[in-house]
């Protein structure tokens, strides 16, 4: 099979002259009165132009795309829409494009457009045949100040969603823990200053992570531990600890999953691959923050050395769990990394990611995450990088009423009690979080498409690698606690 990674992006430049003999891409605001922007002498046609969001319209060799109101939100949408109608006729057309932006373009608008051309092309396809031919760049054409730095950071944001996406979408007879783990170190090979230590399932097994262990007991393919560390620049600065489920494939195990659907299970490790991806996004903006990144790799398979439910493990540092399903496996490997981190990190502030629970996505669908958090500062940078970034969260509630209820009669606490799953598997999570705060993060809905929106094509989305980097930035520029 063709090695997968990376899948290129289209690439985004700025300038502020045109080239000659290249052809234009002009954008309209403002619905179906359209409201064209600089080059409106160059339409042929003014009937086809909308200013609707992600409206598109050939104008001879040039076209013309609509931002709607000009919120994030739009440019984004345009972006995207602009690309796939780019690339839907590349094999005739030209394959880079002059686009003319007025010279007021707001900054975040010019990021989320990027956002927006550089992942609205993404297509994943394991092929023997020669790739279609497709847009590879637009020049952003604009005399306003300080694009060329609004563009590189969006990239960057883009190129970890992308990353994101190549590994979750990466078929699990290729994708084992150790392919996940040699993954994360060649990415990150290619980014000074980023530390990746793999741990094997010895190691594992002399450390006692009992979780990661029991999960990957009953897989041909043994476990990893994947440890990141981006050090911060300076004295370090706070230190954010992730950590990210990294399940390669879960069968469900013995409490086996049904057939339907059971495939969409190779991007059960979309949170693994959102910390893998953050931490190269963190380490190539030389954030002046301390990162660290943690990915329990395991199968969950079916076999006769496989986990079964009634089963008592230990995780590392000596909580046990009663197991009750062994196709609740997220919230077991990643006790034993968050334990871990409490042990051995001396976080400041926690944040676990994992495509978790089916009832998550019944709770909130498939464009939001699900966001669980100990401390209010904590919830409100989540959710507000989120809404810079593009990603939307809603905070849900750790119900006290419902605690008592991880507790179990024949170990510390119990695996998956009745109830509201997501909220319950929070508080398993919690147990495990020490006193740091704490923030977990449910992406079982937004972590996959079924199809087209926005920047998202159908398959994995990539969703929570850049709102994790955004983030780490907001430590960066205030360390201490603003909110709450
Ligand atoms: N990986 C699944 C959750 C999931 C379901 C993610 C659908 C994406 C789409 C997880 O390991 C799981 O199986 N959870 C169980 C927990 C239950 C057994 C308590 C679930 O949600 O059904
Ligand atoms: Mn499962
Ligand atoms: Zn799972």
């Amino acid at each position: 099979m063709r090695a997968p990674l990376p899948t290129p992006l289209v690439t985004v430049e700025v300038a502020d002259t045109l080239r000659r003999g290249v052809p234009a891409v002009l954008v309209a605001s403002g619905g179906d009165e359209a409201r064209l922007g600089p080059g409106a002498e160059r339409v042929v046609d003014a009937d086809d132009v909308s200013g609707r969001a992600g409206a598109t319209s050939r104008q001879g060799r040039d076209r013309v795309v609509g931002v709607g109101d000009g919120a994030p939100g739009d440019w984004r949408k345009a972006g995207a829409a602009l690309v796939r109608a780019l690339d839907a006729d590349a094999a005739k057309g030209a394959t880079t494009y002059d686009v003319l932006l007025p010279d007021d373009v707001a900054g975040e608008a010019v990021a989320a457009f990027t956002l927006g051309i550089a992942l609205g092309g993404y297509r994943f396809k394991v092929t023997g045949e020669e790739p279609p031919k497709r847009v590879k760049s637009l020049r952003l054409v604009t005399a306003a100040p300080g694009v060329a730095d609004v563009v590189r950071k969006a990239t960057t944001l883009a190129a970890a969603t992308s990353l994101s996406r190549d590994l979750a979408n990466t078929p699990s007879n290729v994708k084992d823990p150790a392919w996940l783990a040699a993954a994360a170190v060649k990415a990150a090979k290619a980014v000074p200053g980023l530390r990746v230590e793999v741990r094997d399932e010895k190691w594992l097994a002399e450390q006692r992570f009992g979780g990661v262990l029991a999960v990957g007991g009953g897989s041909a393919r043994p476990p990893r531990f994947i440890e990141l560390t981006w050090p911060g620049t300076g004295d370090g600065g706070p230190h954010l600890v992730l950590v990210g489920k990294g399940i390669t494939f879960d069968t469900g195990g013995i409490s086996v999953k049904p057939a339907d659907g059971m495939h969409l299970m190779r991007t059960d490790m979309s949170g693994g691959a959102a910390v893998i991806a953050a931490l190269i996004g963190v380490a190539r903006q030389s954030l002046p923050v301390r990162v660290t990144g943690l990915v329990p790799a395991a199968e969950n398979h079916v076999s006769g050395s496989a986990y079964r439910p009634g089963d008592v493990i230990t995780h590392y540092g000596g909580t046990t769990t009663e197991v009750t399903n062994t196709d609740a496996e997220g919230r077991l490997v990643l006790a034993d990394a968050l334990a871990y981190a409490v042990r051995n990190l001396r976080p400041d502030v926690l944040v676990d990611v994992a495509t978790l629970t089916g009832a998550m996505k019944v709770t909130l669908g498939l464009r939001t995450g699900g966001l669980f958090a100990t401390d209010d500062d904590l919830a409100a940078r989540v959710a507000e990088a989120g809404a810079r970034v593009g990603e939307s969260w809603w905070r849900m509630p750790l119900l006290a009423d419902l605690v008592e209820d991880v507790r179990s009669d024949i170990a510390d606490v119990r695996q998956c009690p009745p109830g509201p799953g997501g909220i319950t598997a929070a508080l398993f999570l919690r147990e495990f979080a020490g006193d740091v705060p704490w923030a977990h993060l449910d992406i079982a809905g937004p972590a996959r498409a079924d199809k087209v929106y926005d920047e998202v094509v159908a398959g994995a989305t990539g969703f929570a690698a850049r709102t994790l980097i955004e983030l780490a930035e907001t430590y960066a520029a205030t360390p201490t606690n603003t909110i709450g």
